[in-house]
């Protein structure tokens, strides 16, 4: 954890609004981000994209919003996403896969968001990163960055995802709320010096796009590779709270990583292997 008394002032660059043409002059890749829509404020830029996806937005098309009324995390509960600090984006997707596979791309965002963090923090060999599953970037154990990926059916296929990831780029710890589910943490707080939003989000759009091809490309064994060693969880005692056989529960065990589905793998008490597929994590 850094001093912050130096902290930038609110004059700084860092923290002025997102600039388009930065974006635009920086943005290297093929699709994702390619088309980009930018706002000073938005409800939620997952509820933008949607809107956008199901009136035909093309794959790669990414929100952005410099704020949100209302941004949603994962299970009901709300984002907190200040002004002028942070990145809330959303990118549309058009994968040609079965429903039932769409959560694999929030581990796709993960393996990305989760890079991303530690090429920022510059902790190339991600010691100080770990994902907690199934899509909470962590820094030490605070929560920097998380996913909600949301999905348009059509007749058992996919017709367009929408990947949507908060990172607390510059958010400084007086900006962060005491009544947060799990303590939270920034870019900024994490390395002592503040990121230009412009760059973190080139960044993330090119490492999605690669780790979305190579999905594509090779299917979920690549992505659970990369993701069960970002997350150094196996062989940790945890308490998964999930929807177990039907029931809503607790199950607590030793994690064993994730499956080739995108499953949490739990070894319970009995030496039994059981498979998660939604659920929430805590470590014990
Ligand atoms: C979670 O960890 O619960 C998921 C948080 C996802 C937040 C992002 S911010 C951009 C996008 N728009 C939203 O309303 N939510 C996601």
């Amino acid at each position: 954890m850094v001093d912050l008394k130096n902290k930038p002032s609110e004059s700084d660059h860092y923290f002025t609004p997102l600039s388009e043409t930065r974006l635009s002059e920086s943005i290297r890749t093929e699709f994702v981000g390619r088309e980009l829509h930018l706002f000073d404020e938005l409800d939620s830029t997952n509820s933008t994209a949607f809107q956008m996806a199901a009136s035909g937005a093309v794959e790669g098309t990414a929100v952005i919003a410099d704020m949100q009324r209302g941004g949603r995390g994962r299970r009901g509960r709300s984002w907190h996403s200040p002004a002028g600090c942070n990145i809330y984006t959303s990118v549309v997707l058009r994968p040609k896969i079965p429903l039932l596979k769409a959560p694999q791309l929030t581990l796709v965002a993960a393996v990305a968001l989760s890079e991303t963090a530690s090429h920022f923090l510059k902790d190339p060999e991600s010691g100080r990163v770990s994902i907690k599953w199934p899509n909470d970037i962590l820094i030490d154990g605070r929560k920097c960055a998380g996913i909600l990926t949301e999905m348009k059916n059509e007749g058992g296929q996919v017709a367009f995802v929408v990947v949507g990831m908060g990172i607390n780029v510059n958010m400084t710890p007086d900006q962060i709320p005491d009544e947060l589910a799990s303590p939270a943490t920034s870019l900024l707080i994490e390395s002592g010096e503040p990121h230009l939003r412009e760059e973190v989000l080139q960044f993330l759009y090119s490492n999605m796009e690669n780790w979305y091809k190579r999905y594509l490309a090779a299917g979920m064994p690549v992505i659970r590779e990369r993701w069960n060693s970002l997350a150094r969880i196996e062989g940790k005692r945890v308490r998964a709270a999930a929807v177990i056989g039907g029931v809503s529960g607790y199950e607590d065990g030793i994690a064993r990583g994730i499956d080739n589905e995108g499953a949490l793998l739990l070894e319970n008490e009995d030496g039994r292997l059981i498979r998660i597929t939604a659920g929430d994590l805590a470590l014990l």
